[in-house]
């Protein structure tokens, strides 16, 4: 018997959409924030980009308890305790108090040492608990969406996900505006944390309400599930395979690895395409000026340069964006692994093309667009492909532990990055490896194969 319900089956897609858009809000654009927050604090580059990959780590690891307790308790509690806890720790980083601008200005060790207690303030609030609560209301949206849309699972999937590409979009350049406005930041990031904080509040308290589970058995109205296919005589029951039973499976790790490798490659580059594009076009500039590798370009050619190459990362977050709606319907058409392989080979492409890329500011954005797409695409495909191998009935467990690779990888695929970078004197190994890696996913899975399904 099929279970009816007047509740309308778009308001949880909503309350994906807020949600994640939140989430967008808070991870994607932090790159906006590095040099206010370093001109106010004192901070290295390396200093703030560890909150960014400590974020990464604790938003990516939190989504598996929180699978867990959406699955147990429902997605709205969790939404709701994660988000007030994300908004809280994103608003507490504009309290923290910056130390004199004299001794900031003096530089050198005394300017170090006056932001020090502010810089773990800044893990603790951004990293550690906006990280913990962001991870709660990343996970919830993706494993109920689906369940009231068995029919364009992907598609639902793609809905819950895509405030991801959509709220970085937005924060860049309103955070960008907040920073240099006079009126507001007068060039400090702080007051940015303050009023999209108090936004964030108030969005995760409407994406909570709009969440919720079907009842058992629930099916949209005249809709059937499709037959299996090959059978004869009676149709065979299947039922949906258990947490303990899908980690059990190799698809799972195997999965797990593709999506590490996937991740590992993509962070790296969100991180470092703009750094990359400043390196490559400052070496072709200094060629047609005749200057020597060690002489600086006049600041006003460097700040031009800066302006091409931020092209990158912004065409890179609309088609991340883009791609988390539009893989769907096709996904739901012909499942997923033929899309997978298609666009994890493409990716080994793009990130073989991003090291000559850099030379031009179009170039860099075609091969930033590209790269974007094909990252974007794994967050609608990835949740949709543990659906299809394991059913709906444990999907914020799976799903929760399989996205673990994407918090391992947000840490050390920047990091392994600006290392690399450092020790080689250019971008060309970084890419290089990701490159590598990526072929290491496409092989993982191009053999994949779905499990057998359970008997009821
Ligand atoms: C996503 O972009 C959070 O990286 C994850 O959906």
């Amino acid at each position: 018997m099929s279970e009816q319900t007047t509740f309308p089956r778009w308001i949880p897609l909503l309350g994906g959409l807020l949600g994640s858009t939140t989430c967008g809000l808070l991870l994607y654009a932090f790159s906006v924030f590095i040099k206010p927050l370093q001109a106010q604090f004192g901070w290295s580059v390396p200093d703030v980009a560890l909150a960014y990959a400590i974020i990464c780590l604790i938003f990516g690891l939190m989504t598996f308890p929180a699978g867990r307790l959406s699955d147990k308790y429902g997605p709205r509690n969790v939404v709701l305790i994660g988000g007030i806890i994300m908004a809280f720790g994103f608003f507490m980083v504009s309290t923290i108090t910056p130390p004199d601008p004299a001794v900031i200005a003096a530089g050198g060790d005394a300017a170090k040492a006056a932001g020090k207690t502010q810089l773990y303030l800044l893990y603790l609030y951004y990293g550690v608990i906006a990280g913990f609560g962001g991870g709660c209301v990343y996970l919830p949206p993706i494993a109920t969406a689906p369940k009231w849309w068995p029919d364009r699972r992907a598609l639902a999937t793609g809905f819950t996900v895509v405030g991801l590409g959509l709220g970085s979009f937005i924060m860049a350049p309103m955070a960008t505006w907040m920073i240099n406005s006079p009126t507001i930041g007068n060039g400090s990031a702080l007051p940015v944390f303050k009023y999209v904080g108090i936004a964030m509040g108030i969005m995760v308290v409407l994406a909570a309400l709009c969440l919720k589970v079907p009842p058992a058995g629930y099916k949209p109205a005249g809709w059937n599930p499709p037959a299996p296919a090959g059978g004869s005589g009676a149709p065979k029951a299947y039922r949906d395979y258990t947490y303990e039973e899908s980690k059990k499976t190799p698809q799972f790790w195997l999965l797990w690895v593709a999506y590490f490798c996937g991740s590992f490659a993509g962070l790296m580059v969100i991180g470092l395409i703009a750094a990359h594009g400043i390196d490559a076009m400052t070496l072709v500039k200094k060629a047609e000026l005749g200057l020597d590798a060690a002489t600086k370009l006049p600041a006003d050619q460097a700040k031009a340069i800066a302006m091409a190459a931020a092209g990158a990362p912004s065409t890179l977050a609309i088609f991340n964006a883009l791609v988390r709606i539009m893989i769907g319907p096709l996904a739901d058409k012909i499942g997923t692994k033929k899309i997978f392989v298609a666009l994890f080979a493409l990716q080994v492409v793009a990130m073989l093309l991003l090291f000559p890329a850099g030379k031009t500011a179009a170039m860099l954005a075609a091969v930033a667009g590209l790269i974007g797409w094909n990252y974007g695409a794994m967050f609608t495909l990835f949740p949709a492909t543990t659906l299809q191998y394991f059913g709906a009935t444990a999907q914020g467990s799976n799903y929760g532990l399989l996205f673990t690779a994407w918090g391992v990888a947000g840490f050390a695929g920047p990091y392994l990055g600006g290392q690399l970078r450092a020790m080689t004197g250019s971008f060309f190994v970084p890419f290089i490896v990701s490159a590598v890696i990526l072929a290491v996913a496409v092989l993982i899975l191009t053999t994949l194969k779905a499990p057998e399904k359970k008997h009821a």
